[in-house]
């Protein structure tokens, strides 16, 4: 076998370095979150996840009262980055306005160069809760409404949900989104944590990184499959079409969005979470087709292809059925996992060296040098 027939393309099954944050067991379907299984810590709020992902472990009550209080204390933008949410092109990407929001936010940052620990330990802590007010703002904004102040009682989830409707939510409905917070908090070297720590073992700061990894998040084979998932919902439009659809769509050797995964050769553990809520949340709303819908999608992908759905999957028709419009899903995501990316950069940068991988080149070789007056 040459070398270039040895590449593993997309890094399939390449280690590139150790993580002590979360371990993906793809055979088994099983996540943990530094020691603890995702269906335990799903129950956890996401300040506790966030404690336990920047400090070692979770939190006590005191512990946790101090990551909330800080959390709480970096809510709000500087006016600069209102405004250039307010003011961007209502068709652009919520992805790509969050990209240059969180972009902007380096020049109003204290020492967004230093790297000694505790400071990204506060970067960390400040850009996980400003990724939530630039969302939510993102999402008044392409409504056409003015922003709304952070509140500095509300929980994370809560407060995203206040910030983006104007209304204190429901229990019930923060409870929601605390989950789907929790299970979208790290997942291992997936492509945007990946990429925030290619960034990061330049020594590149904090702010780049995080700016990097939501460019990667935003595409489709990655975090922008949720929105993907509910247009493919929407375009399908009743139960009575799935079997249609899915047939035609896999003939034309088409990828159905939410499904598959490089890691997950089982059910992807926070799927089962998403999909009970998907259930839960669809009764709730008096409303279960796009449940129904997803379920026998999920059906006909097993049986056909021996493809699960990913956390992608239920998301969608969770996040629908509590009211949120498609094309914010990704941004939602970017808010869970800002924790995971700014904890995986800490991480980089305990032990770092410069990612620098080979490339097989398959270019030509030995073409004999033209001057430019000679060429064709
Ligand atoms: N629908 C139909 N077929 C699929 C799907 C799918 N969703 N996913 C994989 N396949 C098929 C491929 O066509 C390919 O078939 P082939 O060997 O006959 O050509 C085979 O399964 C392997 O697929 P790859 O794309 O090579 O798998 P890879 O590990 O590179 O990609 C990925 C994984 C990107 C998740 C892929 O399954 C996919 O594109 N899924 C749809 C997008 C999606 O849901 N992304 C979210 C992933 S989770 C996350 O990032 C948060």
């Amino acid at each position: 076998m040459s070398n270039l027939e040895m590449v593993p393309k997309g890094l399939d099954g390449v280690v590139v370095d150790k993580t002590e944050l979360s371990r993906v067991d793809g055979t088994n379907g099983v996540l943990v979150y530094r020691g603890y299984n995702i269906d335990e810590v799903a129950q956890c709020s996401f300040e506790e996840i966030c404690y336990l992902f920047l400090y070692g472990d979770l939190p006590n009550i005191e512990q946790l009262k101090k990551i909330d209080k800080r959390l709480k204390a970096e809510r709000s933008l500087p006016k600069a980055v209102w405004d250039f949410v307010a003011n961007a092109p209502k068709n652009e990407h919520p992805m790509a306005v969050l990209r240059t929001a969180v972009s902007m936010l380096s020049g109003y940052m204290l020492n967004v160069d230093d790297l000694s620990s505790d400071v990204l330990l506060r970067h960390a802590i400040a850009l996980t809760s400003k990724v939530s007010t630039i969302s939510a703002a993102i999402s008044r904004a392409r409504q056409g409404l003015f922003a709304v102040e952070p509140s500095f009682d509300l929980s994370h989830a809560a407060n995203y949900l206040y910030m983006s409707t104007g209304e204190i939510p429901q229990d019930v409905v923060a409870k929601t989104l605390d989950m789907a917070l929790v299970l979208h908090a790290d997942h291992g070297f997936n492509a945007s944590t990946f990429t925030a720590r290619v960034v990061t073992s330049s020594l590149s700061d904090m702010v780049s990184a995080v700016t990097a990894a939501i460019g990667s998040l935003k595409g489709p084979l990655h975090g922008g499959a949720n929105t993907a998932v509910m247009e493919m919902l929407i375009e399908i439009g009743s139960l009575e079409n799935v079997e249609n659809w899915v047939n035609q769509t896999l003939q034309q050797k088409r990828k159905i969005m939410g499904f598959g995964h490089r890691v997950y050769k089982t059910i992807d553990p926070r799927a089962k979470h998403l999909k009970r809520m998907s259930k839960e949340w669809g009764e709730r709303a008096g409303n279960v087709k796009w449940f129904l819908m997803s379920e026998k999608i999920e059906d006909m992908m097993q049986s056909f292809k021996h493809l699960n759905a990913n956390v992608d999957f239920y998301s969608a028709s969770t996040y629908y059925a509590m009211g949120i419009e498609p094309e914010m899903f990704t941004a939602i995501f970017a808010v869970a996992r800002t924790i995971g990316w700014t904890s995986h950069i800490i991480e980089q940068l305990v032990d770092n060296r410069i990612m620098r991988p080979e490339a097989a080149y398959a270019g030509p070789e030995n073409k004999m040098f033209v001057p430019i007056e000679k060429r064709s």
